[in-house]
């Protein structure tokens, strides 16, 4: 199994992992991300081998300020201002790339244009200190549940990778936000740890939406997807079924439940993030067939806590992803 070390002693052992183009496991502020350098093509490599990804999935290069952004993407007047509002933080940018762009077209599934975040936390300081870009997807198994926590990652990937920096469970729980930058045009391609209201504000300007499928592959139908059936939106729970609930009111029939776990008791959408997937991962560990999960409003943070449930639900045979 990987070696796991706590953040606070692991830059070390980390940066010299990744120098010599391993994949390393570690927090950000949204999820675990399976590390590697992004410029080396060997090294980008070994995160699609560890996660058995499909390989046309391009993936997000992380970096530690804009002075290193500015190497790999072009930063139109408005992409400027989101990084200057949002980084760092969990809002990823898909941008033109820079021309002499180090970032491997491996990383990038030879697009033109490249995803871009600065994250919080150990990723970011691992990255200053290296002094190049990471690549990192989340730190699971393609097409399985994104890691939350340290022992998640070592459940899935233990076998496949050196080591996992452990920094406790990750505080925004949900992948970041993906928005694609083409002059003044945003889209939002992922809905994600950063609310689309707050990035309008930001912008002065609606995000379009609806154009997910082909430009974000990661968006196959059947991402996120556990062991168990998911049914969603109950009012009634049937005998023998798991529930996720949300909120202080509990669905009918939820007293038949096999298991109950609630994303927010208070009814807090910030703190359902959170335990989305560990509380998925937990129910799924069960013997239930069917988890039946209760209605989680739409607004803010809900609309990607709905989108991650309708992935987990949806039929799995679609798109040729492994699971
Ligand atoms: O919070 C996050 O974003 C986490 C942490 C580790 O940073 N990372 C993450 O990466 O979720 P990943 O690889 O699981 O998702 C990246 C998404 C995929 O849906 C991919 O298709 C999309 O970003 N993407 C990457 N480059 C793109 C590009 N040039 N154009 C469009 N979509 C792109
Ligand atoms: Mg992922």
């Amino acid at each position: 199994m990987a070696r796991i070390l706590q953040q606070d002693d692991a830059l070390e052992a980390a940066c010299r992992h990744l120098a010599a183009g391993e994949a390393v496991a570690m927090p950000t502020e949204t999820v675990y991300g399976l590390a590697a350098d992004a410029t080396n093509g060997e090294a980008v490599a070994r995160i699609f081998e560890a996660k058995g990804r499909p390989r046309f999935n391009p993936l997000i290069a992380h970096v530690a300020d804009m002075e290193m952004a500015r190497r790999f993407a072009v930063f139109p007047p408005l992409a400027e201002r989101l990084a200057g509002a949002f980084w760092p933080g969990p809002l990823t940018l898909v941008l033109p790339q820079a021309e002499g762009s180090a970032i491997h077209p491996l990383a990038t599934a030879g697009l033109d244009t490249v995803a871009l975040r600065c994250p919080r936390g150990f990723a970011r300081q691992a990255i200053a200190r290296l002094g190049r870009p990471l690549a990192a997807p989340s730190a699971n198994v393609s097409g399985r549940i994104s890691a939350t926590t340290a022992e998640a990652v070592q459940a899935q990937l233990g076998t496949r990778i050196p080591l996992i920096v452990d920094g406790g469970p990750t505080p925004v729980g949900l992948e970041s936000t993906i928005v694609k930058v083409a002059g003044e045009t945003l889209t939002l391609l992922r809905p994600g740890g950063l609310a689309a209201e707050e990035i309008e504000r930001v912008a002065g300007r609606a995000l379009v939406r609806g154009t997910t499928g082909v430009e974000a592959p990661g968006m196959l139908a059947s991402h996120y997807a556990p062991s168990a059936r998911l049914r969603l939106n109950v009012a009634q729970v049937e005998p023998g079924e798991a529930l996720l609930a949300f909120g202080p009111r509990r669905a009918r029939g939820a007293e038949t439940a096999v298991k109950v776990l609630n994303l927010s008791p208070a009814g807090d959408l910030r703190e359902a993030a959170a335990n989305l997937f560990g509380h998925l991962a937990a129910l799924d560990l069960g013997a239930a067939a069917v988890i039946a999960v209760e209605p989680v409003p739409a607004s803010g943070l809900g609309e990607a806590i709905n989108d991650r449930l309708a992935r987990a639900a949806a039929p799995r045979d679609t798109g040729g992803e492994k699971l």
